[in-house]
């Protein structure tokens, strides 16, 4: 069938006279003239652009997601129901309480990023996992505001947070989820195909060797907007059984590739702290709704933040293509900058994670110029298993922003092995960790700072781990620490 159908505040929509790469937010204010919806950055940073997305397959049952608009592409809207500021109330009605509450608390001054923060306060009001003080912080860290200064915009979030008003927003999230039909639309001279099956995916990779497939358009979305990136064919992910986290009968995990950042971070919250450090400063809470763990590893980035973990993790990736599956340990994934082991008509499907061994002890890393929503310049996931006898057996240090990929550090690895779990082993090591990187200087830090941090992080490493295997994560970064406030109802009922 031809053209894009979804449903917007409610109304089926189907577009046919767009070129497939054109954002959502460009849809919606040029052609919907459904102008709430602001542009501020088109990149993702400012959150100007946010609307909601009806999650039908999330972990714990459907639910809103807070989204960038400026980062959807129309194909990955195919079967999908969305929200904006305009969808909220109408002229008549009285206001949503995601919008009341920022009239009571005086949430707004010039009102630019108002329906963004909004919208972002309208997830919050329907999520039954906000049970704890920094995921408000997370939940507001994606949405910019020059004017009025965060405090009052995160009392509006405390106040609204999990109340879900028993209301037609909350009504759409028991509705089931009707079947999606795929989608091959052709326009201008491009293709966008949504598949909903492998067979269908796998024909038209054969046929388009060269299709750009899409999964969560946190990074592809960039290359429209800002470098003008034209698809002549387009793959979305979106609609392919590629999602969703199991414990294995090991105790391991096996991670589907288009499983959102966002699931993974609270999957992981208790039994690998590492990796849920990691997520909870990665972007913002809109950029993990949207982005995936197979597009943050097949865009092959240095800086990308879940290899350095993933690397001490020892995962192991599933590959498929018309062929089958062949699986791939990480050390061998990353070929070269921006290169995968990933063959022409090949996609990542999973990502298997062994259990973590009783004797391990594991940290992982980011030092970033801000700690929210920022790139590494350095970042680290870091393993060893201690013997009874107190001497290291098994090292894995995953370094990125230190290589032209995320790379392990062998000398570093090596200067540990079979020494005493101790300060001096891990200075030794951070002495090591110099010959095994020759980092680059941009405007993320200098050659000298990069090996600087990298040879300091493994020496902290020892003094977090070397009383506890798995260390508490911090409620919230220091920067943003507020005065402690009474714990709000939801907060109470979800411990
Ligand atoms: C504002 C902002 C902040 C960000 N912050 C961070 C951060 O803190 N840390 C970080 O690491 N990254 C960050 N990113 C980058 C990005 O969000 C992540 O890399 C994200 O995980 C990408 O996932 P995606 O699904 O959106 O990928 P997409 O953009 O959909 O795809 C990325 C690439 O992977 C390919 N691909 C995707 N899925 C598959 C698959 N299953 N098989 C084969 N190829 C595939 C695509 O073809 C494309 O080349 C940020 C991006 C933005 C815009
Ligand atoms: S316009 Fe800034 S995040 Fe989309
Ligand atoms: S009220 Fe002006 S930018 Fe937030």
């Amino acid at each position: 069938m031809d053209g894009v159908r979804f449903t917007l505040n409610g109304a089926a929509v189907t577009v046919t006279d767009a070129t497939p790469q054109t954002t959502l937010l460009d849809w919606l204010r040029q052609s919907a003239h459904l102008t709430g919806t602001k542009e501020g950055c088109a990149e993702g940073d400012c959150g100007a652009c946010t609307v909601a997305l009806l999650d039908t397959e999330a972990p714990g049952g459907p639910t809103w997601r807070a989204i960038n608009s400026c980062l959807v592409l129309l194909p990955q809207l195919h079967g999908q129901s969305i929200v904006t500021v305009e969808g909220l109330s109408g002229r008549r009605e009285p206001l949503h309480p995601a919008q009341q509450i920022m009239v009571d608390k005086l949430g707004s001054q010039c009102g630019y990023c108002t329906p963004g923060v909004v919208m972002s306060l309208f997830e919050a009001t329907y999520r039954k996992d906000l049970g704890r003080p920094w995921q408000l912080d997370d939940q507001l860290s994606g949405n910019l505001c020059r004017c009025t200064g965060y405090r009052p915009i995160r009392e509006a979030a405390e106040a609204v947070a999990g109340t879900a008003p028993a209301d037609g927003f909350a009504r759409a999230l028991q509705a089931d989820a009707s079947a999606l039909p795929a989608l091959r639309w052709v326009h201008d001279g491009a293709e966008a195909h949504v598949p909903t099956d492998f067979d269908h995916l796998f024909e038209v990779l054969a046929k388009h060797p060269d299709a750009r497939l899409v999964a969560g358009a946190t990074d592809v979305g960039l290359d429209v907007t800002k470098k003008g990136a034209r698809f002549a064919c387009m793959v979305s992910l979106h609609a392919l059984p590629l999602r969703g986290i199991v414990r294995t009968a090991e105790g391991g995990w096996r991670i589907g590739a288009t499983t959102r950042l966002s699931d993974l971070e609270l999957a992981v919250q208790d039994d690998l702290p590492a990796l849920a450090r990691m997520l909870r400063f990665f972007g913002s809470r809109q950029i993990k709704n949207r982005g995936t763990v197979g597009g943050n590893l097949c865009n092959a980035s240095p800086i990308g933040d879940l290899a350095p973990v993933l690397l001490a993790l020892d995962a192991t990736l599933v590959l498929r293509s018309a062929a089958g599956e062949r699986r791939v340990g990480i050390d061998d994934f990353f070929l070269a900058y921006r290169k995968t082991a990933l063959g022409v008509g090949e996609i990542l499907a999973a990502v298997e994670i062994p259990p973590v061994p009783a004797d391990a002890r594991l940290s992982a890393y980011k030092v970033s110029k801000r700690r929210e929503m920022d790139i590494s310049a350095v970042a680290c996931g870091l393993l060893v298993r201690v013997g009874a006898d107190g001497l290291i057996t098994h090292a894995r240090f995953g370094f990125g922003g230190m290589a032209a990929t995320p790379a392990r550090a062998a000398a570093a690895e090596a200067a540990v092995i079979g020494q005493p779990f101790s300060a001096g082993t891990f200075a030794a090591a951070a002495d090591a960790s110099r010959q095994d990187f020759n980092p680059l200087s941009d405007h993320r830090g200098s050659a000298w700072y990069r090996a600087t941090v990298a040879s300091n992080l493994l020496k902290g490493f020892f003094h977090e781990v070397h009383s506890e295997a798995a260390p508490a994560l911090a409620d919230r970064p220091s920067g943003t620490l507020l005065t402690p406030s009474p714990a709000t109802p939801h907060a109470e009922a979800a411990r």
